[in-house]
């Protein structure tokens, strides 16, 4: 698995992203040899079949691209998976990063940039980035460096995960494969909700051969539900969750899930951001969370401004009147993304650590 590289293809790996605010690669540690990312080695990127936002009713404009979710499709090898997985399981990981809420026991946050060299770089490449971006219908890039493969992580004994196989298999032989009831893995680990972050792409680091359950349902605009069903090892889906409301369904029967979350944001500075920050608040080292969507929010005014300036200076150099309406319109613009930005950066002593407002969407029961 572990393959020695000189330190200048590494560098080459991942080269300076100079658009985004995350141009640093990771401080690599003297006398560690670190596995390299290789997209001609560690990509295994296989087309899938995807649901457009109108297959689920919505109109194209809701979101920020005209796809609403992909199925499952390969997206790296198993040696990729396999140094991400070891990455993740590093005790020094486990130690400065995991956070617990109400809603999710055992998350890993934030580690990637630090402490995971080799997923920093796979979901840092610019190979990583089209294969997502194309998948998606819209140019992305991560959401920050913080966002980087979010983890949940659920581990049990080889007897807990055969009880709930037994149980299962129990629960279906009583009432039938079509019962309208759902049996446990029809359960959500989640209820009902939206994303903070405008995509998300959800990569499976474990083993599924023996899991049951794991699905996404998904909800299409007149309240129907579709279920997507989850990825195994190496594969992901990618899903528009900032304007989808979705629910993961439970996964039964396995020992280890791991899954690696990372959130997604439009290249374009003149695309709109409705992201928010309320789901990950409670979870996160504000400190970092802070930075990076205050940065690229800024970067974003900055950029949305220089071209605002630079068509008023035009317009003047042609002799053309000034257009008051136009530019007020921009003004107004301008106000609500600084006041959104501003309603999400909440003083820390205000934020409730591990706990996560629950929204309120009526309930549908998912059926099988
Ligand atoms: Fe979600």
């Amino acid at each position: 698995m572990a393959h020695s590289k000189p330190e200048v293809e590494a560098s080459r790996a991942y080269p300076h992203d100079s658009s985004s605010p995350m141009g640093t690669q990771p401080p690599q540690r003297v006398g560690i040899q670190v596995p390299q990312f290789d997209p001609v080695k560690h990509l295994a990127f296989q087309v899938p079949k995807t649901l457009m936002m109108s297959d689920l009713g919505f109109a194209d404009d809701v979101g920020v691209s005209p796809v609403a979710v992909t199925y499952p499709f390969q997206l790296f090898t198993r040696e990729a998976t396999q140094i991400m997985r070891s990455e993740v399981l590093k005790p020094e990981v486990r130690e400065s990063c995991t956070f617990s809420s109400n809603i999710a026991a055992n998350q890993l946050r934030g580690y990637a940039k630090e402490h995971a060299p080799f997923t920093y770089a796979a979901w840092r490449h610019p190979k990583t980035h089209a294969i997502v971006s194309k998948l998606a219908g819209v140019d992305l890039i991560p959401w920050s460096d913080y966002e980087i493969a979010h983890i949940n992580l659920s581990v049990k004994t080889e007897e807990q995960a055969q009880a709930e196989r037994e149980a299962h298999n129990a629960q279906r032989l009583h009432e039938g494969e079509g019962s309208a009831q759902g049996t446990e893995k029809d359960k959500p680990v989640v209820g009902w909700h939206t994303d903070s972050y405008p995509f998300v792409c959800v990569l499976m680091l474990s083993d599924c051969t023996d899991m049951i359950g794991g699905e996404t349902a998904i909800r299409t605009a007149k309240g129907d539900v579709i279920r997507v069903r989850g990825p195994t090892e190496g594969c992901a889906i990618i899903l528009q969750g900032r304007y989808i409301t979705h629910q993961a369904l439970r996964a039964l029967g396995a020992k280890e899930r791991i899954t690696a979350v990372t959130s997604w944001r439009p290249r374009s500075p003149f695309l709109k951001d409705d992201s928010v920050l309320r789901t990950v608040r409670p979870v996160s080292d504000l400190n970092e969370l802070y930075y990076d969507f205050a940065e690229y929010r800024l970067k974003m005014i900055e950029e949305r401004s220089r071209r605002e300036y630079e068509e008023l200076r035009a317009r003047r150099a042609r002799g053309e009147k000034f257009n008051t309406l136009e530019h007020k319109a921009f003004l107004g613009a301008m106000a609500d993304f600084m006041n959104h930005t501003n309603r999400e950066i909440v003083e820390e002593w205000m934020v409730p650590k591990g706990y996560i407002e629950t929204i309120d969407v009526p309930d549908v029961v998912v059926g099988v």
